[in-house]
């Protein structure tokens, strides 16, 4: 079924586990991601980007997350990541997106709050619960780049929580978006700061490559959803491109179908590192 994402990340929180959010580009994505929830029976949150809205559309998004969630027994909410502007938020809410990001992480302290603010006015009536980010995630997603990881701020985290009334958050604590080029140094230290001075559930971006001890760990600490994006990117077209090195192959089909496959088992891995099976 089609949930918002509210009460899958209260209840993470409550139980000392994660949610896994994983970032679906096609329909092959989509399929394979709900496949590996209803077998390992956990909750799991499907997320598109800006650059992949713009790829296929928000409708088409929604229309394929809310047709296969409709036949799941396992809470799907379909996500906004790193929505990029009030519009866009306001696209994918009328879109029938369950859960929104504002990502004003780049922006000054003030302009963050006020915009992260503004989404959650817009979207409170509809009962859908709005993810800001404070801090900031290195690397590269989409337009968001960023040269360093930068930690979040405990006094800010907790202004920005009072002041926004948004319902997650996430946190710079030393992660980066992409293929990591040297090891992250996480702050495991800062994230049980920051669990002990707010009532939101907190959000691991930039999770594709870390160690499940490393990811663990964070929950451990606190943090209630991760992020994955580039490890289903590659598993996807690593399968798919096995498929293509016989050049008598032409088919759509025979590819896709691997690209889900890898796609189904890099998510059930994942799924398990975040100890959300069974949870449902
Ligand atoms: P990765 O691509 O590093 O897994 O990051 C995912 C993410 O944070 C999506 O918002
Ligand atoms: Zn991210």
């Amino acid at each position: 079924m089609l949930v918002t994402s509210s009460e899958m990340l209260n209840k993470a929180r409550e139980g000392g586990y994660a949610v896994g959010a994983f970032n679906v580009e096609n329909m092959e994505m989509v399929q394979s991601a709900i496949e590996a929830a209803e077998e390992l029976n956990a909750p799991i949150l499907l997320q598109t980007t800006p650059s992949t809205v713009k790829y296929a559309g928000l409708d088409l998004y929604y229309s394929m997350v809310a047709t296969q969630a409709a036949k799941a027994k396992v809470p799907v909410a379909l996500h906004l990541d790193h929505g990029s502007s009030f519009a866009l938020c306001a696209q994918a809410l009328r879109a029938g997106y369950t859960s929104i990001m504002i990502d004003g992480s780049k922006l000054p302290l003030e302009e963050n709050i006020a915009l992260t603010r503004k989404v959650v006015e817009m979207c409170e009536p509809a009962g859908i619960p709005v993810e800001g980010e404070i801090g900031r995630v290195g690397g590269k997603e989409d337009d968001t780049e960023c040269e360093e990881a930068g930690y979040t701020i405990p006094e800010e985290a907790v202004r920005f929580e009072r002041e926004t009334g948004l319902s997650s958050m996430a946190v710079g604590v030393g992660t980066a978006h992409g293929v990591y080029k040297t090891k992250p140094v996480l702050n495991t230290h800062l994230i049980q700061q920051l669990r002990g001075m707010l009532t939101v559930p907190m959000v691991l971006h930039g999770a594709s490559g870390l160690s499940d001890e490393a990811i663990r760990e964070c929950i451990h600490n606190g943090i209630c959803k991760v992020n994955f994006a580039t490890e289903l990117r590659i598993a996807y077209t690593k399968g798919v491109r096995e498929v293509l090195t016989d050049s008598s192959v032409f088919d759509p089909k025979a590819f896709g179908r691997v690209g889900r496959e890898r796609v189904r088992e890099a998510v059930k891995y994942r799924i398990l590192t975040c100890g959300c099976d069974g949870k449902a």
